[in-house]
C-alpha cells in the first residue's frame, strides 16, 4: 500500500512550513501547494525534494485537480476569511479529506452551514479549526466535560507570552476584532451581533494564578464546543497582556527560532451546579502546537485511524455526524477536533510529541 499523500495549501507560510517539514520526516508523500510557485519550488528544495503544485484562490479547477492529487488537504493560508471556501469547496468536489487552521468564528460556522452536505455527499471528513487558538479550547473541552451532565458554563482561558505575529495572524487578528458581527453563545444559543469586551479574571492553577483576561475573545469555541457539550453558555477569553506585549505586532520578519519562544497555559472550567471541572495544557511554541495538531489530524484521516470507525456520537447541538465511512476514520461530515477524535487520546497523543504537558482533573 502506498504511504498517505498529504497536500498542503499555504505551505511557504510559517505554519505549513513547519506542517510540511514535519509530514515530510513522517516520510509521507507530500505536495507543496500556494500561489506562489518559486516560493513554492524554493521551499521543496530546501526539504530535499517534494511536488509542487501552484493555484491560486481563483482558480477552481487546479485547487479541485490539487484536491484530486491527495488523500488529505491541509489548509493552512490565511485569514480563511478570504481564503476559506475556496479550498474547502476543492476539497469536497475532489473527495478529499480536508482540514484547517481557521480561527474564525464565521468561516468555522459556515463550514458546518454550507458544507455538512456536499462533505457527507462525497464521503469526505473534514476538520475545521484544528490549530492551537479554538482548537485546542475544543479538545480541552471535549476531553473535560466527557460524561458530565447539567453543564452551565463551558470556559476556555487562553494564557500566552510572547506571541509573535506572523503577516497571516496580523492579518486575521485585525479582521477579527474589527468584525462587530461577533457570535457568541449564551442561553443555549448562538447570538450574533456586536458584543463590548470585559475585563474577566480566570483563576488559572498556579504557578500563574489569576490573570486579567479578555471577555470574551471571538475564537471559535462558540460554534465548535455546543456541537458536543451540551451547556447554557460557552465563552473564550485571553490574557490581556498577550496583545499589550511590544513584540506581538512588530515581529512579522522574525526567524522561525525566535517566533518558537511563545509560552502558554490553555485551561477549561467546565461549571456545573454540582461543582467543576477543570483541565490543562501547559507548553511552548504554539505555532508548532498549531502545526502537529493539523499533521495528527490528517494522518488519522489518511490512515483511518479516528474513532475506531464508529463515528462521533450525535453532539447535542448539532446535527452529528454521517455513519463511520468503512472503518475508516471519523466518517463523512463536518466536524470540529473534538467531534473528530476521542479528545482526551487525541490530547494525551499531542502531549507524546512533547507539545505541552495536560493536566485533566477534577474539581469538586
Ligand atoms: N488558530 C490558530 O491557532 C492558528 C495557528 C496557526 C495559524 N493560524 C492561521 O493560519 C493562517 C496562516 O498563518 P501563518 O502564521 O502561517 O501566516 P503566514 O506565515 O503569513 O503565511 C500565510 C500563508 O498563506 C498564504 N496566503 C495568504 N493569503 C493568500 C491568498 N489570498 N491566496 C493564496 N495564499 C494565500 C501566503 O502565501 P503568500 O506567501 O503567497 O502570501 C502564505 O503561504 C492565518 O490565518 C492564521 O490565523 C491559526
Amino acid at each position: 500500500m502506498s504511504p498517505p499523500h498529504i497536500a498542503v495549501y499555504g505551505a511557504t507560510g510559517h505554519t505549513g512550513r513547519l506542517v510540511a517539514a514535519d509530514l515530510h520526516a513522517r516520510g509521507l508523500e507530500i505536495t507543496l501547494a500556494g500561489r506562489d510557485g518559486n516560493a513554492l519550488k524554493t521551499l521543496s528544495e530546501e526539504l530535499g525534494g517534494a511536488l509542487v503544485f501552484e493555484a491560486a484562490l481563483d482558480e477552481p479547477a487546479a485547487l479541485r485537480d490539487l484536491a484530486g492529487s491527495a488523500d488529505v488537504l491541509i489548509h493552512c493560508a490565511g485569514p480563511f476569511t478570504d481564503t476559506g471556501r475556496a479550498l474547502a469547496t476543492a476539497a469536497a468536489e475532489a473527495g478529499c479529506h480536508y482540514v484547517d487552521h481557521a480561527l474564525e468564528q464565521h468561516h468555522t460556522k459556515w463550514m458546518f452551514d454550507a458544507m455538512q452536505g456536499p462533505a457527507r455527499e462525497a464521503g469526505i471528513t473534514m476538520v475545521t479549526a484544528m490549530s492551537f487558538y479554538g482548537g485546542l479550547g475544543d479538545l480541552l473541552a471535549g476531553a473535560v466535560a466527557a460524561g458530565v451532565t447539567g453543564v452551565d458554563r463551558v470556559i476556555t482561558a487562553y494564557s500566552v507570552t510572547g506571541w509573535r505575529l506572523t503577516t497571516g495572524a496580523r492579518k486575521t487578528a485585525e479582521l477579527l476584532f474589527a468584525d462587530t458581527r461577533r457570535i457568541t453563545y449564551t442561553d443555549g444559543a448562538e447570538h450574533v451581533g456586536y458584543v463590548e469586551p470585559r475585563n474577566a479574571v480566570f483563576p488559572f492553577p498556579p504557578p500563574l494564578g489569576p490573570r486579567t483576561m479578555i471577555a470574551p475573545v471571538p475564537f471559535p469555541e462558540v460554534v465548535t464546543v455546543p456541537r458536543h457539550v451540551a451547556a447554557r453558555q460557552v465563552e473564550a477569553q485571553l490574557t490581556a497582556h498577550t496583545f499589550e506585549e511590544e513584540q506581538a505586532f512588530t515581529s512579522e520578519h522574525v526567524d522561525a527560532a525566535t517566533r518558537a519562544g511563545s509560552h502558554f497555559t490553555v485551561a477549561v472550567q467546565v461549571i456545573t451546579q454540582d461543582g467543576n471541572r477543570a483541565g490543562q495544557a501547559r507548553g511552548h511554541d504554539l505555532w508548532r502546537m498549531s502545526a502537529l495538531a493539523s499533521v495528527e489530524a490528517a494522518v488519522r484521516l489518511a490512515g483511518g485511524q479516528g474513532d475506531g470507525g464508529q463515528g462521533p456520537e450525535p453532539g447535542p447541538g448539532g446535527q452529528g455526524p454521517g455513519p463511520g465511512a468503512g472503518g475508516q476514520g471519523p466518517g463523512p461530515g463536518v466536524f470540529s477536533p473534538a467531534e473528530a477524535f476521542p479528545a482526551g487520546p487525541f490530547l494525551r497523543d499531542l502531549e507524546r510529541l512533547g507539545l505541552f504537558t495536560l493536566t485533566l482533573q477534577e474539581e469538586r
